[in-house]
Parts: structure tokens; C-alpha cells; sequence
């Protein structure tokens, strides 16, 4: 599959209408019991693969899809507009490879995303500690060199998709005495020896996929694992982010739009008063607010996708940086008013697991945290705006 530029017409709408029909039949029915088991949905990701949507951004040239950003921001958003932990599964194949699209060796790239692209390994990507959130470069895990081999030892938390991953970027210091260019970025396996994961948190929402520890006790890992230069780990994470902030944006507007349609529906049946509940104006007009916003960040998202796509084809964009955090916060802020309000138009109804949208609420609230707290993200943008 390959897809033009930057034309969301023809073939991005045919992606859309194929990854909606999947949701509908395979992923919708399956949202509300894997949340309440809080289980991997197994069977999704397998509906994905077989449908390769399950990371259509590796290029064709491994065995990839060949989806532009716009593509995979469609593919996040549709899945989300369903579930958004099994959005998770596109968007963190995409988190995981993007440090080797940007910065390995032809070497590292043969041998790591052809098994991403034909659905045999997940990728994760390993950035925080207990002790480094938003303050990444504050990193305490330690990769050694010892011959033609790295040694690894600490502990990275909060990795999404930990445990059912086969492989990690993982982020570790090579130079305590370098600051963030002492940070070197790495691809570890599940089966490396030394490699074991914490307890699966327990969350309020993404509850179907699997956030866990990543520990890493004397995990020894051939040179040639190192993605890029030594010292340039940091860059290749922030890097990434530009990219995969996009991703997080895309899963905002699924879980908006999922709320809002089923809102839409279900004013349209209420009866109360004697008439449907969307004849009262307090309630269309808090529709109309809800779909604006929706809008004004997809719009955004979709030009961010853009940018994120002429860079990844080698074409640097000045503003991708500003534009992906913009996105990413408007997109989730957005998220977030629109599943609570959903919700109140639910009255008793919507703050029970009968009704999807109090799930939606909860899954809303991870969009403000991740890939950068929104107050990271507008210090992002700032730091742009100023400098
Ligand atoms: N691209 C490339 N390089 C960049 C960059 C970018 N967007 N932004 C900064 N850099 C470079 C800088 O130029 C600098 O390099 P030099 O010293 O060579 O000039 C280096 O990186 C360090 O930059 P800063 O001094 O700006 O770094 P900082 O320590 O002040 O931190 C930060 C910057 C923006 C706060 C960053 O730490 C950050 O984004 N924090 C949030 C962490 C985060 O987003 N975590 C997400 C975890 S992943 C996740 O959540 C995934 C999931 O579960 C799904």
C-alpha cells in the first residue's frame, strides 16, 4: 500500500472506511470486556495484522505498508474511535521504530522492522524512570561498554505495550559525566538475559494494554545494537516524539469522536420532557462545541501529520517541533472536555460501564499525560516561540 503525499482524498478515505469497518465488526464488541479484564486483546492485534494496519508506517522497503503519517494518524484515530488500547498497538509500533527510521544503521533496520511489519514483533519504546518523567535526560539506567558489547542495568517505567513487546528502544547513559549527550539510545529483546518486566499497573484507563516496569539487570547486548552514534540517544528520543506526539493527537480524536457519535445517537433516542432530549437547545449547543473543538484539533493534528511526514522523507521542518506538541495538547485537552461532557449528556447512564463513553472518559485522561504532560507540551512550544 502506498499512499500519495499529502492528499487525504481518495485513498486516505478508503483507508479510513476499511479501518472503521474493522473497528465496527472486530474491535468495537471487544473494547468494554478487555478493559474490564484488563487483557492485551490478542485477537485484535491478530485482526490488525492480518489487515496490516497493525504498523502501516514501515516503509515498503522492509516489508512495510508504506502509510504516510496522515495514514497512520487515520489508522490510530479509527482503532481509538473504538478502543484506545488497541489504538495503542499502531501507535506504539510506530513509538518503538521511528528511533531506528530516524538514526540506525542500515544493519539494525534489516534486522528489526521487517518482523514489526509482517506482525511477528511489537516495539516498544523505554524513555522514563521512576525518577525521570518529564524530566527525561535525568535517566539513571547505565549501558556500559565491556568489548564489542554494552552491559545495561536499571530500571525504566511506565512502558506501554511492556511485557507483549518483543523488542524496546531503550535509552540509557553511556556518559554520566555528558548530560543529555551522555544518553544513547539501544534495542533491546524480550528474550535478552537480564530482561524482566515489574507488575502491570494498575491504571484508570488503556486498561487492555499492558503499561509495566522494563528491568534490566546486566543485559548484555552486542555494539552493533546501538541505534546511531554514542551521545545521541537523547536527541533520537525527543526526535521521535516529534513524530509520535501526532500519533498521541490521533488517538485523542478517535476517543472524541467515539464519544461524540455515541452522544450524538443517544440524545437523539432520550426522551425526556416529553421530546427527544436533542430538541432542547442547551443540548445541541453543547454538541455543536464538542464537535468544534474536535475539528479544530483534527484539523491541526492532520497538518502536524503533514510536517511529520516531509521530515521523515528527509525534508526538515522548522515548525514540526511546535506543531506535533500543539497538536498532541489540543487533541487531548480536546479530548478530555468532549468524553465529560459526554458523559453529562448521559446523565445516570453515562457514568455506568453500560455505556461506553464512561470508558472513554477514563482512556481521554492518559492522552493529557503521556508522550510529555500537556504542561511539557506547552513548554515545548514556548521554548520554540522564544528562542
Ligand atoms: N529534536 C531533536 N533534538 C532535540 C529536540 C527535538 N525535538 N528538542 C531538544 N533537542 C536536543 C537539544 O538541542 C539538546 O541538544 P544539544 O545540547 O546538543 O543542543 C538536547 O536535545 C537536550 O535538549 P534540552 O536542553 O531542551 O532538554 P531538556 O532536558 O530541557 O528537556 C524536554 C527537554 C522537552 C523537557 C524533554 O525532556 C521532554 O520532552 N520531556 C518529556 C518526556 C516525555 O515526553 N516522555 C514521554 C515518554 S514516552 C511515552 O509516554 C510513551 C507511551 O507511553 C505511549
Amino acid at each position: 500500500m502506498s499512499f500519495p503525499l499529502y492528499a487525504p482524498a481518495e485513498e486516505h478515505d478508503m483507508l479510513r472506511e476499511t479501518v472503521r469497518a474493522l473497528a465496527d465488526e472486530k474491535i468495537a464488541p471487544r473494547a468494554a470486556e478487555a478493559d474490564e479484564a484488563e487483557e492485551f486483546p490478542w485477537d485484535v492485534y491478530k485482526a490488525l495484522v492480518a489487515s496490516d494496519l497493525h504498523a502501516i508506517h514501515v516503509p515498503e522497503a522492509y516489508g512495510g505498508a508504506g502509510g504516510d503519517a496522515l495514514a497512520a494518524v487515520i489508522v490510530i484515530e479509527e482503532v481509538a474511535r473504538a478502543c484506545a488500547s488497541s489504538s495503542l498497538i499502531p501507535a506504539v509500533n510506530k513509538l518503538g521504530t521511528v528511533p531506528i527510521m530516524l538514526s540506525a544503521s542500515e544493519e539494525l533496520k534489516q534486522q528489526y522492522l521487517p518482523a514489526v511489519a509482517r506482525g511477528d514483533a511489537m516495539f516498544s519504546y523505554a524513555l522514563s524512570e521512576p525518577e525521570a518523567g518529564s524530566d527525561a535526560a535525568a535517566m539513571k539506567t547505565r549501558a556500559v561498554l565491556d568489548g564489542d558489547h554494552y552491559v545495561l542495568n536499571g530500571t525504566k517505567m511506565w512502558i506501554t505495550n511492556a511485557g507483549v513487546s518483543e523488542y524496546y528502544t531503550v535509552m540509557a547513559v553511556t556518559d554520566p559525566s555528558a548530560g543529555a549527550r551522555g544518553i544513547s539510545a539501544f534495542v533491546v529483546e524480550k528474550s535478552d538475559e537480564g530482561v524482566s518486566f515489574g507488575p502491570k499497573e494498575r491504571k484508570l484507563g488503556i486498561k487492555a494494554s499492558p503499561t509495566r516496569q522494563v528491568i534490566l539487570e546486566d543485559v548484555r547486548i552486542p555494539e552493533s545494537r546501538m541505534i546511531g552514534a554514542p551521545g545521541t540517544g537523547f536527541k533520537t528520543a525527543l526526535a521521535t516524539l516529534d513524530h509520535t506526539r501526532v500519533t498521541i493527537a490521533a488517538q485523542a480524536l478517535g476517543i472524541a469522536q467515539g464519544a461524540l457519535d455515541y452522544a450524538v445517537g443517544y440524545v437523539k433516542e432520550r426522551k425526556q420532557f416529553g421530546k427527544a432530549v436533542a430538541d432542547f437547545q442547551g443540548v445541541q449547543f453543547m454538541l455543536a462545541d464538542m464537535a468544534m473543538k474536535l475539528e479544530a484539533a483534527r484539523q491541526l493534528t492532520y497538518h502536524a501529520a503533514a510536517k511529520s511526514e516531509r521530515a521523515m522523507k528527509g525534508e526538515p521542518q522548522k515548525d514540526l517541533t511546535f506543531l506535533s506538541s500543539a497538536a498532541k495538547c489540543a487533541a487531548s485537552d480536546a479530548a478530555m472536555e468532549i468524553t465529560v461532557d459526554a458523559v453529562q449528556m448521559l446523565g445516570g447512564y453515562g457514568y455506568t460501564k453500560d455505556f461506553p463513553v464512561e470508558r472513554m472518559m477514563r482512556d481521554a485522561k492518559i492522552t493529557q499525560i503521556y508522550e510529555g504532560t500537556n504542561q511539557i507540551q506547552r513548554m515545548v512550544m514556548a521554548r520554540q516561540l522564544l528562542k
